[in-house]
């Protein structure tokens, strides 16, 4: 359901940013902000910022930012419905329900329903796993070396021999067979009814990154075939999005993640003190997997078998990894073939050099590569090393694509200037596969030394406009968001005059009206452009050479847009190039920062 403006309005007006970002964040008073350890990324200093005047958070460190609504879609990965649902509730406030709404409650209700299950469920398992039936579950588990505390934490359970235990044991807590159908932890037939999906296994509950029950996976505790079997995809379960122990490696403190395959493998980890260990469920890693990685670190190790299928999976997921902005590294654990078997076997402080001799995710694919060709042939060698070329060139940073070139140069014995000129020549000629486009927000996050100086002035504008809006009026002679070249920015200035002229500003308010969360980043960026001043008079002094280049470029850009034979054009032109030049020569009007001003920009 689409709510009016209004609506969202109210429910945003009525949550204090601050108050919200409390429960998830520490947050410390900065002058007139609120300071904490950024939630997503991995820092050390606190660059994450929360504004009470602005109700925005952003991040100088790694660029996230928005809104009380940006911020829980962000952090618990709500869609903007749950979101304005949460917020609401929150604030005591009824949000309309429409006709269709009807539909999207009774959705967002069964969402609730079928949590409360997977939940109940768990807990049931648990409670068996403590009783006499679990008895043999348990032997099997401390078989496997874990320890109560690990079992405990990981919520590990045992599904009981009968084949409708469960199903008879949720009936009693009044559950319809209707939703009962769609949680996945049954099979139902018209002839035979309900029976448990799982019986006689120990139970992993699989939760999402908010510590939700959402899944099982169930293990025999012998040879017995399927070794694994997992619940199915539900409404509440979607494997492509999740990651097995993501709800307890998001808090780590180290600065990677690892990736490996195994329920097993990450308690494992987690137990031999590596809490960054998440698994992907059972599939492939996909993007939507990546971009979630991606909120916690910029760097993961990737720990697969070394069979067919796990290098499969290795070369797959490491260019994912790579277009959602994460490094990977590959871990070897020959001749283990599993985290945890290698820890049982060697240790952590073995477990520990492997993890640290991990090799680059790019040099791994080309020795992967490397096999498909003959080097002692000399006909094998140049295929090889114009197929390394091809690779290079999927490499879009240059000075990246640089250090690996030598690398490889190195590494297979051959002049570095021949490959690169190669590399050089295919670019040329767009032979290259294609180079997939780093997404946006990456970019913008990447190299913020990139920006171009004219997007930083303007950014830096729109800072000074928010956090002292009186300067709208008092500029409105000079300043009109026509002045912004930047497309965003002018979009962003837009608004900003036209709430300035209908009884104030709103900057969180202005993010709403931005529905793709990369432009609301950008656009929270544009709010929290900072320069450091040494002293006093010289933000002024900044402010009036940003106005000034501002107003001189965009009479270039008229100047050379402009028909020649447009007379009237050129005079307009030319009164208003001598109006800049006489402002420039007196400098800024004493009345546009009365006392305080400046402090308050
Ligand atoms: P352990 O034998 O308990 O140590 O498991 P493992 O993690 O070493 O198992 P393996 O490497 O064989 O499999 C890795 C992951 O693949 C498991 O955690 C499961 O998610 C999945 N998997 C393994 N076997 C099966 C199976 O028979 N069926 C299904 N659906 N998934 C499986
Ligand atoms: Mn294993």
């Amino acid at each position: 359901m689409r709510y009016s403006d209004e609506i969202i309005e109210e429910v945003r007006d009525r949550t204090d940013i601050v108050d919200l970002i409390s429960g998830y964040v520490k947050l410390q008073r900065k002058g007139s902000s609120f300071f904490g350890l950024c939630p997503f990324h991995n820092e050390k200093t606190g660059s994450f910022s929360v504004s009470p005047n602005k109700q925005m958070y952003y991040c100088f460190g790694c660029g996230a930012g928005g809104n009380a609504y940006t911020f829980l879609m962000q952090y618990e990965n709500y869609s903007f419905q749950e979101a304005i649902q949460f917020l609401a509730d929150r604030a005591g406030i009824r949000l309309p329900e429409e006709d269709h709404s009807k539909e999207a409650k009774e959705r967002a209700d069964r969402r609730a329903v079928l949590l409360q299950i997977q939940k109940e469920t768990a807990e049931y398992y648990v409670h068996k796993l403590l009783s006499p039936a679990g008895t043999a579950a348990l032997q099997y588990l401390h078989s496997r070396d874990l320890t109560d505390l690990t079992i405990r934490r990981f919520g590990l359970g045992y599904s009981d021999k009968y084949s409708n235990d469960l199903y008879r044991y949720l009936k009693e807590k009044q559950y319809a067979d209707e939703i009962l159908r769609d949680s996945g932890l049954f099979h139902y037939d018209e002839k035979h009814g309900f029976s448990d999906k799982f019986w006689n296994r120990v139970m992993f509950p699989i939760m999402d990154a908010n510590s939700r029950v959402i899944g099982f996976g169930g293990r025999v505790m012998g040879d017995a075939k399927p070794k694994y079997l997992n619940s199915p995809e539900t409404v509440i379960f979607d494997k492509s999005r999740n990651l097995y122990g993501l709800h307890v490696a998001r808090r780590t403190k180290e600065r990677q993640m690892i990736i490996c395959e195994g329920y097993m493998d990450v308690i494992a980890m987690h137990q031999a003190g590596f809490t960054n260990a998440v698994a992907s469920l059972g599939t492939a890693l996909t993007e939507q997997q990546c971009s979630l990685l991606a909120r916690f670190t910029k760097e993961v190790l990737v720990i697969y078998d070394m069979d067919d299928a796990g290098i499969r999976a290795a070369r797959r997921g490491i260019p994912l990894l790579k277009n959602a902005g994460i490094s990977a590294r590959v871990v070897d654990l020959r001749p283990h073939k599993d985290p945890d078997e290698f820890i049982r076997a060697e240790g952590k402080e073995a477990f520990q050099e492997r993890l640290d001799k991990a090799e680059n995710g790019f040099l791994f694919l080309v020795r992967l590569d490397e096999r498909d060709y003959d080097l002692e042939d000399p006909g094998g060698k140049t295929a090889f090393l114009h197929h390394l070329a091809g690779m290079l060139l999927e490499i879009p940073d240059e000075i990246e694509r640089s250090t690996y070139l030598d690398t490889c140069a190195r590494l297979y014995r051959t002049d570095p200037e021949m490959i690169r000129k190669e590399v050089g020549r295919r670019s040329l000629q767009g032979t290259g596969r294609r180079i997939p486009d780093t997404p946006r927000s990456l970019r913008l996050r990447r190299d913020p030394a990139d920006r171009r100086q004219t997007d930083k002035g303007q950014k830096l504008m729109l800072t000074w406009l928010v956090n002292y809006p009186e300067l709208i009026h008092t500029l409105s002679d000079v300043l009109r968001p026509e002045d912004f070249t930047n497309p965003l920015c002018r979009e962003v200035a837009e608004k900003l005059w036209k709430q300035a002229g209908n009884g104030g500003i709103n900057p969180a308010a202005i993010l709403d009206m931005f529905p793709d969360e990369e432009d609301q980043a950008e656009v929270a960026s544009m709010f929290h452009t900072e320069l450091k001043f040494e002293k006093s008079g010289d933000k002024k002094i900044a402010f009036f050479d940003v106005l000034c280049r501002m107003k001189r470029e965009g009479l270039e850009l008229r100047s050379a847009a402009l028909d020649p034979a447009d007379l009237n054009g050129f005079t307009a032109l030319a009164e208003e190039r001598r109006k800049l030049e006489a402002m420039q020569r007196s400098g800024p009007p004493a009345d546009w920062f009365p006392e305080g001003a400046e402090e308050k920009m």
